[in-house]
């Protein structure tokens, strides 16, 4: 095994472990992700009663499906993502949903479409396409439009460069500050979770902030600006395309596909 994926294999094996303490805390420990939550569907183009289908990549724990599926009482999703731990837990946060649900476990850089037999509305993902590097980003979002209904959007909240140098690395170095700051407010029956985060936080900074010069690797956290990534969009065809929301490392970008 070549050096580049021994290096994915570590990156994936850190999901592995950390999915209960991140749905513990993921709360406070990105800044504003219920808003940014909150804010992305309030986009969606939809009437509370539409039977909408959506597809959650790197769905994680299931927060952000849980609360689409909430809010769209007729709606089905996927969850896709390629953790056995991330999966458990979904499963768990989600078991009243589960009749709503398709739960996919596979790798974003696969063949995930192939397995998706609805009507795809909406796309969403936050905090995981990051992952994948340059090239594997822009075949996904290509493999996304491509699977989309005619008028559907594919929304990505991700951590994203600044377009100024300096300021990207004081978001860095505000987030792992932020990731200090939240063990005061932690809720009692949370705060035996937060050893486990910091050590993943500190984990982060080295990779992220210390090392900043050393070039990334598959798996790691790759951070385009969010110029590049919306230059993408609409390259491969995408109408509409917004940042919608920027905060600390955050954006929130998306696209439509056109009529026909
Ligand atoms: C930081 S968590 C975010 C989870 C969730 N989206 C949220 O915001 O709470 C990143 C998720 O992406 C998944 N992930 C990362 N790289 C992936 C890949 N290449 N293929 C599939 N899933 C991936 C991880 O397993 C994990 O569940």
């Amino acid at each position: 095994m070549n050096s580049k994926n021994n290096n994915f294999d570590q990156n994936k094996d850190r999901f592995f472990k950390m999915a209960d303490v991140y749905d513990k805390l993921v709360e406070y420990l990105v800044p504003n992700y219920n808003f940014l939550h909150d804010e992305l569907i309030k986009l969606f183009p939809f009437k509370k009663d539409d039977q909408i289908n959506i597809i959650d990549l790197g769905a994680g724990s299931g927060i952000l499906l849980e609360k689409i599926l909430s809010c769209y009482p007729n709606a089905s999703g996927y969850w896709i993502d390629y953790s056995d731990d991330f999966l458990k837990v979904a499963k768990k946060r989600l078991e009243k949903l589960s009749t709503r649900i398709e739960f996919i476990k596979t790798f974003l850089e696969g063949d995930w479409m192939s397995k998706i037999n609805k009507k795809i509305h909406i796309i969403t993902s936050m905090s995981a396409i990051h992952h994948l590097e340059s090239n594997e980003k822009i075949a996904l979002y290509k493999n996304c439009y491509n699977l989309l209904e005619p008028l559907g959007w594919f929304f990505n909240i991700d951590e994203m460069k600044t377009l100024n140098y300096e300021a990207y690395v004081n978001s860095l170095k505000r987030w792992y500050k932020h990731g200090e700051e939240i063990k005061e407010k932690i809720s009692n029956d949370k705060k035996e979770y937060y050893h486990s985060l910091k050590m993943q936080l500190d984990n982060w900074k080295v990779r992220n902030l210390d090392n900043i010069n050393v070039p990334k690797t598959k798996g790691d956290d790759i951070h385009e600006t969010f110029t590049e990534q919306i230059n993408w969009l609409n390259e491969i065809g995408y109408v509409n395309v917004d940042l919608f929301i920027k905060y600390h490392l955050w954006c929130l970008i998306g696209g439509q596909k056109d009529k026909d």
